[in-house]
């Protein structure tokens, strides 16, 4: 049974470290996805766990906490305008820049298993079949180090890649097994992942081309997801496009970097030839 006062302590941790916004109301919901975490960790009480994830050796279970409280759902080609959009606005106007050397910058923030990144990847090489020996790469983050073990792994169902269009399935998917698919290694080799938290320092420079940070600051309250707009906006390249989740708006200071490039998209003003090169990662 999750008593109020533990609630209250997982509450303030996951607001402190990790941006996650809960709600008292959310406490049944809280409740159930951690009985699941105690019992695998045969911790007794909601109160030893509390004490667990306090303590400065608690930064692992810290990270199995955010994995239990947030969902990792995702698909290729989700909101597939999106992906259109980093074709017309990011990709298109600068393919002859791209082979002659420009550097192109994308981020996938909160990339949860991959599908987000890898189908970023496929767009690029549909239109930049010699992407892998320019300079072009994806960094995909996440702050939950099971799902990015998964993301590297890049191996999916029958089911899971349902949602790849055809032609691109035959290009960029290998056989894995009965009913599994690999993203082909050119495809996958564009992508680099690692844990990042969005709440803490990011070691990630800019500028980016196109930021996707899509079905993530649902988690967060009103101030912290103004914040990450901002953090994000600034990171963008002069016309560099950011595309949030469906049932997210932007609002705050970010507004006034951006302007809309459709729904759930936004641009940042200026020429996407005239970028800036002091991209890092
Ligand atoms: C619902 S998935 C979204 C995946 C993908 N962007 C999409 O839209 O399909 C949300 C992801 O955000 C990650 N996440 C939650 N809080 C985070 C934080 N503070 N920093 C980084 N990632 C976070 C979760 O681990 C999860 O994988």
């Amino acid at each position: 049974m999750l008593h109020d006062r533990d609630f209250a302590r997982i509450a303030e941790i996951a607001y402190r470290e990790f941006g996650l916004h809960l709600q008292s109301s959310k406490k049944e919901l809280v409740q159930s996805r951690l009985m699941r975490r105690l019992r695998a960790i045969r911790c007794p009480d909601f109160s030893l766990y509390c004490d667990m994830i306090s303590g400065p050796d608690g930064a692992a279970e810290r990270a199995e906490l955010v994995s239990a409280l947030t969902t990792n759902v995702t698909h290729f080609f989700r909101e597939e305008h999106h992906f259109r959009l980093l074709e017309e606005v990011c990709l298109t106007p600068v393919l002859p820049a791209l082979r002659a050397g420009r550097r192109l910058r994308i981020w996938s923030a909160g990339c949860s298993a991959g599908p987000e990144p890898y189908s970023m990847a496929m767009t690029v090489l549909n239109l930049l079949p010699e992407a892998p020996r320019l300079d072009v790469r994806i960094l995909a983050t996440d702050i939950d180090p099971a799902i990015l073990t998964r993301a590297r792994a890049a191996v999916y169902s029958d089911d899971e890649v349902r949602s790849i269009p055809e032609p691109l399935r035959r290009g960029h998917l290998e056989p894995a097994g009965p009913g599994q698919h690999r993203i082909a290694a050119r495809t996958s080799g564009l992508v680099h992942f690692a844990a990042l938290n969005l709440m803490a320092d990011w070691p990630v420079r800019g500028p980016f081309d196109a930021i996707f940070c899509r079905n993530v600051a649902i988690y967060f309250d009103k101030p912290t997801q103004e914040r990450l707009w901002q953090r994000l906006a600034s990171l963008l390249s002069p016309g560099g496009l950011l595309c949030i989740g469906h049932s997210e708006r932007l609002h705050g200071p970010a507004a006034d970097l951006l302007s809309s490039a459709g729904i759930t998209a936004y641009r940042r003003a200026g020429d996407i030839l005239q970028r800036s090169e002091r991209t890092k990662r």
